[in-house]
């Protein structure tokens, strides 16, 4: 990937760009609690997007996707955002720097990945990640502090890609570490790293390669779904700034004020806030097995309660359990994507093979297999 952006970049521009770099991530437990201010445990993985970058004098962006052979230019003036969705991702990123008082000129790129697409991967965080840390280099000599690269991130999305996405993913992107998981506290962003090396088991990520065309507006209305909810708790607790702040019974005493849909969101959210330090504990005494139980856990409230799984997804759980595979959920936001498993090394091949063929057999196409490295985030290489 490297030589091949380093050759277009020479081709198109003349010159050797610098390369900058930053990772999807996975999260092993705390899926939808993030908008809500509640914890999430991702880490980045050793798959995500590369850029070559130069600043070129002027004030026009010249950008080249290697992977949709696609060349875009534009100016950081809100007038000029681009039709090519991945084209919004970066100009989303200068403008959010710019709006914050630093400076971004125009400058050329040349870019790649090998981050899935709408795998649940957050492809997407890599590339805003990627583009946020280095405009940051060349162009404010790094002052601007990594929690705001992150929230320049989540800002692209929320103004200029139509999601109200929470802070992990552009956290774990900017943030992420070699061979540590972060429970982040998304209210604080107060995190901690997690060595993460689970002896006698892997984690595997099967890719059910389905993808919801209208998985940014259902998200967005599991996210209104929750404030909702929280909105009512705070009538009668008025310290629940977010869902993650409210106990259950303070749920149930608001049932019947909310719609029937907005509980059930909101019992899985509360539940699964728990769930997440359960999990650390669970490490901290190597016990796998609660660990993996949790996941099941998530899994049932992805799918019953909120709502974001799909016949795929459920299929591939389902199989897991049946094999004894120790975790298994739907990971990401949902709504297709790949289910994250904690597997016994002992059990891992009849696992793999046996989800790739029965899985086939159902559906009629295979699911991808991934085996993840839990990596380091954005950098310059
Ligand atoms: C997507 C969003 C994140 C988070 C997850 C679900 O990946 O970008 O902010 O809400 O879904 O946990």
């Amino acid at each position: 990937m490297k030589k091949r952006i380093q050759e277009k970049f020479k081709t198109l521009f003349g010159a050797e760009g610098t390369l900058y770099a930053s990772a999807g991530r996975i999260n092993l437990i705390g899926e939808h609690t993030d908008y809500n201010g509640g914890y999430v445990f991702p880490g980045a993985i050793d798959c995500g997007i590369m850029a070559a970058i130069e600043p070129n004098g002027t004030d026009l962006v010249k950008v080249f996707s290697l992977d949709m052979d696609e060349f875009v230019q534009f100016h950081l003036v809100e007038e000029s955002i681009p039709e090519q969705a991945w084209a919004r991702y970066i100009f989303g990123v200068g403008r959010e720097i710019i709006k914050r008082g630093g400076k971004v000129g125009g400058f050329n790129a040349v870019f790649a990945g090998d981050v899935p697409l709408g795998a649940g991967l957050s492809s997407s965080a890599a590339l805003e990640s990627t583009f946020a840390f280095a405009l940051n280099e060349i162009f404010n000599e790094g002052k601007i502090d990594k929690f705001e690269l992150a929230r320049i991130g989540q800002s692209t999305e929320h103004n200029y890609c139509g999601v109200k996405c929470g802070i992990m993913d552009q956290f774990a992107s900017i943030f992420g570490k070699a061979g540590s998981l972060i429970r982040l506290n998304c209210k604080t962003l107060e995190y901690k790293y997690f060595p993460f090396n689970p002896k006698g088991y892997k984690l595997v990520l099967i890719d059910s390669c389905v993808k919801h065309e209208l998985a940014s507006s259902a998200y967005n209305k599991r996210r209104a779904s929750c404030e909702n909810a929280a909105a009512a708790i705070r009538k009668n607790h008025p310290e629940v700034e977010f869902l993650s702040d409210a106990k259950r019974l303070w749920l149930d005493e608001v049932r019947d004020q909310i719609p029937e849909e907005d509980f059930l969101r909101a019992e899985y959210v509360i539940g699964e806030v728990q769930r997440v330090l359960d999990v650390c504990d669970a490490l901290e005494r190597d016990d796998y097995e609660t660990v993996g139980e949790m996941m099941y856990q998530t899994h049932f409230g992805l799918s019953r309660l909120y709502e974001v799984s799909c016949e795929e997804l459920d299929f591939l759980n389902k199989l897991a359990r049946k094999m004894d595979v120790t975790g298994s959920r739907v990971m990401g936001g949902g709504f297709g994507g790949c289910t994250i498993n904690l597997v016994k090394d002992s059990l891992y091949d009849a696992f793999v093979n046996a989800a790739v063929e029965q899985f086939t057999a159902r559906f009629g196409h295979a699911p991808k297999v991934y085996n993840v490295v839990i990596s380091d985030g954005a950098r310059k290489l």
